[in-house]
């Protein structure tokens, strides 16, 4: 029967099925696939004719032997501010080869598995979380949403958004090996293994992040040259993605790469050093890889200063590059400690003690993913990112900043002691996307089988997607 003589309403119907099955959230409920490559939408030969990004999940089952060439930088001593310069450079040097293709040739990337992976329960949307799952062109997720007004300074001239793409080198990988070593792809079964501290990584473990944005160098003239990458995804406005609009192939580009590593003398408190490379149109070098520059490394949060009390005492944990571009700088954290321009250290219009405050740093790389955790069997979400008081409310209403209870934020903790008191409560050893995706096996999970949430008195869920919506603005 010919298409035109089907009733209205049945045509309706079908376009909003269609519809619903083209949105973010498709696939719902018990039917998430963990090992999903990307949320299910691809975009049509006309629209993007080059290789699509590739899941690369064969972690190692053993521990890989690691040359770990950043380390002798140091010749056994721990990061100062003296050799973090030195230690930066040296981090970036060693995953070179492979990320200046990364960055700035995404068709021949995608062309080829490399000994860089990624995550399970990542690549399919989920409803419940608001994860929005993996984009089919470059792999990516969607990020953090911020006003132009942010970067006035620098000639800002359209609201961004970022979008990030995360890989776990091998000795990293042996990691979400033990944690995801029951999984089985054919049967779409994936739970974690947590107990023995699976969840902590070994010394010599990389894990980098890449964050492009949508406004081109024409929109904010610091990224004039920057690598260009294609992503898949629907448009945004201020407050997230727009729901029911289609995706649409549209072009980012690169303004930071996070190298975060394991490395236990460099780092002997947290065992990790975080550290953040910046675009810098004005750098010299041969192309855009070139110009990422440090911005900065921490290893610790200087728990021993209070910089709400003394804003004047100098930081110890956290270096910052003299030369770094200017508009990396006016996002760092809480008494200037490390934060990468799109993570959303300061935040703005918030309540401190009954009063309105425009801006108010109270966040780090360490503060922020220190707060990684998971509790298993019970599932609810534990630590917030920020040291906001619970819940949350519009405004925020944020602990004291330089009390006890904000310090709890900026401690110095090993990746396996929680923040959270909670008994039972799991470390993530820093990883806040292990977390996240925890939290979507968990709503999985627990759609399957609703009697693990029986006794639950308030949906936490609705707690975990607000966080999520909070910590992106
Ligand atoms: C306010 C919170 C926050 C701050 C500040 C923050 N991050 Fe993250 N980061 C996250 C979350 C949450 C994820 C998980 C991915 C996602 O959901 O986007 C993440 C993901 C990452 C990842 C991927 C692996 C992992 O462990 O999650 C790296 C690497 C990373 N961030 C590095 C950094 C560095 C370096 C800094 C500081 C320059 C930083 N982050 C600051 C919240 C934060």
């Amino acid at each position: 029967m010919p298409s035109g003589k089907y009733p209205s309403s049945i045509a309706k119907a079908a376009a909003l099925l269609l519809l619903f099955a083209g949105n973010a959230f498709a696939g719902q409920g018990a039917n998430v696939d963990p090992f999903a490559v990307n949320d299910g939408n691809i975009p049509g030969k006309t629209k993007y004719k080059g290789p699509l990004w590739r899941f690369n999940h064969d972690y190692p089952k053993t521990l890989p032997r690691s040359e770990r060439p950043w380390t002798k930088v140091l010749n056994g001593k721990a990061l100062t501010q003296e050799n973090a310069q030195a230690y930066i450079e040296a981090l970036k040097q060693a995953v070179s080869d492979d990320m200046r293709i990364m960055v700035t040739q995404p068709r021949e990337w995608n062309g080829k598995t490399r000994n860089w992976y990624s995550m399970p329960w990542a690549g399919a949307a989920v409803q419940k979380t608001d994860w929005e799952g993996r984009e089919a062109i470059y792999g990516t997720y969607t990020g953090q949403i911020q006003p132009a007004s942010v970067y006035a300074d620098s000639g800002l001239t359209v609201d961004i958004r970022n979008y990030a793409a995360i890989y776990y080198n091998d000795v990293a990988a042996y990691t979400l090996h033990k944690v995801w070593q029951k999984c089985s792809k054919k049967k779409r079964e994936c739970p974690p293994t947590l107990s023995n501290d699976a969840a902590q990584f070994e010394e010599g473990s990389l894990v980098v992040k890449a964050a492009g944005v949508n406004a081109s160098g024409k929109q904010w003239p610091v990224m004039q040259g920057a690598a260009k990458w294609q992503i898949y995804r629907p448009p945004f406005n201020s407050k997230g993605t727009i729901p029911g609009k289609r995706p649409v192939v549209s072009d980012i580009y690169v303004g930071i790469f996070d190298i975060i590593v394991k490395d236990s003398v460099a780092a002997p408190e947290t065992g990790w050093v975080f550290a953040t490379l910046v675009y810098d149109k004005d750098a010299p070098g041969q192309d855009a890889w070139d110009k990422m520059v440090p911005l900065g490394a921490m290893w610790g949060n200087d728990p021993a200063v209070n910089s709400a009390w003394y804003p004047e005492q100098p930081l110890s944990e956290t270096y910052i590059n003299p030369s770094a571009p200017a508009y990396a700088t006016v996002t760092l954290g809480y008494g200037g400690r490390l934060s990468g321009p799109f993570d959303i250290a300061v935040k703005n219009h918030v309540e401190v003690d009954g009063k309105i405050v425009d801006k108010l740093p109270s966040s780090s790389c360490l503060s922020c993913h220190g707060t990684a955790s998971f509790h298993p069997g019970v599932f609810k979400p534990l630590t917030f990112f920020y040291p906001a008081q619970m819940p949350l409310t519009s405004p925020w209403k944020m602990v004291a900043p330089g009390s006890a209870e904000w310090s709890e934020w900026f401690q110095n903790r090993p990746g396996n002691v929680p923040q959270s008191k909670e008994v039972g409560a799991i470390a993530l050893d820093y990883s806040t996307f292990l977390q996240a995706a925890l939290m979507n096996y968990a709503a999985v999970e627990t759609a399957r089988k609703p009697k693990l949430m029986k006794g639950v008195k308030d949906d936490f869920w609705e707690t975990w997607r607000n966080w999520q919506k909070a910590r992106k603005h």
